[in-house]
């Protein structure tokens, strides 16, 4: 995304970056429940913008030593200096920050994680899988990438997707296999997290209510094997009187499973499972 004045990068500062910071949140939360051992403490993050994922980073993982943040904007990598400056966080503050375009860079430094956020979808699809080649090479440990919550966004994530899984990589979520993505071609995996919304958030958006709920794509995809999740909920669960109706994606391909009152050791668990989560 051009962000040619400073209001502009003010105002996605005000308003698109809480909701991408909740969405980066969300994943490497995910990433942390599903690899529980696995210490992460070294952090690339390409077109970092103001170093949204790299916040969220420091929420997730407080083992992390170095940060790499690589973006093309010198006004953004001035702003997330300056951010990083209000932080009480010393390997944010002395983060390193790259400015260079990521198309065309033949390879990158070696980190545990490396993350690219709401980026690679404002690069031609060929170029983006070009990147993520080298950013995978890069990844001691994991990749990670989040995409809007959109047709395009999770486009771009299936043909990723399929790329990891070819150079090796196992994606542990959310996909709950290594099959091909059995989404049909008018559907699209995506999640919702939602944020809290500032005096000032609501102000510059017109808005009334005090949240907002973030859509995304995204992929985990691990250098490691590990055990994959049963399945996965794609969508908000339908709760009736006595029972639930939950879509899910399973190893075996999507499905939809009503869960009710009297199935005595899956009910609670339905009553309480969200979009997103693992089932059972
Ligand atoms: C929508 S912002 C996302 C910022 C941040 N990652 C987040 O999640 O909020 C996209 C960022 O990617 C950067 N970007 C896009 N293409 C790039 C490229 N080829 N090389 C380096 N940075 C790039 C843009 O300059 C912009 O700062």
């Amino acid at each position: 995304m051009v962000m040619a004045t400073a209001a502009h990068r003010l105002a996605y500062a005000a308003v698109r970056m809480p909701a991408t910071f909740a969405a980066a949140c969300a994943v490497f939360t995910e990433l942390r429940r599903l690899m529980p051992e696995t210490r992460i403490t070294s952090l690339l993050d390409l077109g970092a913008g103001p170093g949204t994922a790299s916040w969220a980073a420091m929420e997730v993982f407080d083992e992390v030593q170095q940060l790499t943040l690589v973006e093309q904007d010198k006004e953004w990598i001035r702003m997330g200096k300056s951010l990083a400056r209000t932080a009480d966080n010393i390997v944010l503050a002395h983060a390193d920050w790259i400015q260079a375009n990521v198309r065309g860079v033949a390879s990158f430094p070696t980190h545990d994680l490396v993350v690219s956020s709401y980026a690679l979808g404002e690069i031609a699809p060929k170029v983006a899988r070009e990147i993520v080649q080298a950013a995978w090479t890069a990844a001691r440990t994991a990749m990670v990438i989040i995409e809007p919550g959109t047709m395009r966004g999770f486009a771009l994530m299936r043909l990723l997707r399929d790329d990891l899984i070819a150079l090796g990589g196992q994606v542990i979520a959310p996909c709950p296999h290594q099959d091909a993505c059995p989404m049909s071609t008018n559907d699209w995996c995506h999640f919702a997290q939602r944020s809290a919304r500032s005096a000032l958030h609501r102000r510059l958006k017109s808005g009334t209510l005090g949240y907002e709920d973030e859509k995304f794509s995204y992929i985990v995809a691990s250098k490691h094997l590990s055990q994959p999740v049963n399945a996965r909920v794609l969508r908000h669960p339908l709760r009736h009187a006595g029972h639930t109706r939950l879509r899910l994606c399973a190893g075996d391909g999507l499905q939809t499973i009503t869960v009710t009152r009297s199935d005595k050791e899956h009910w609670q668990r339905a009553r309480k499972i969200a979009w997103g989560d693992q089932w059972p």
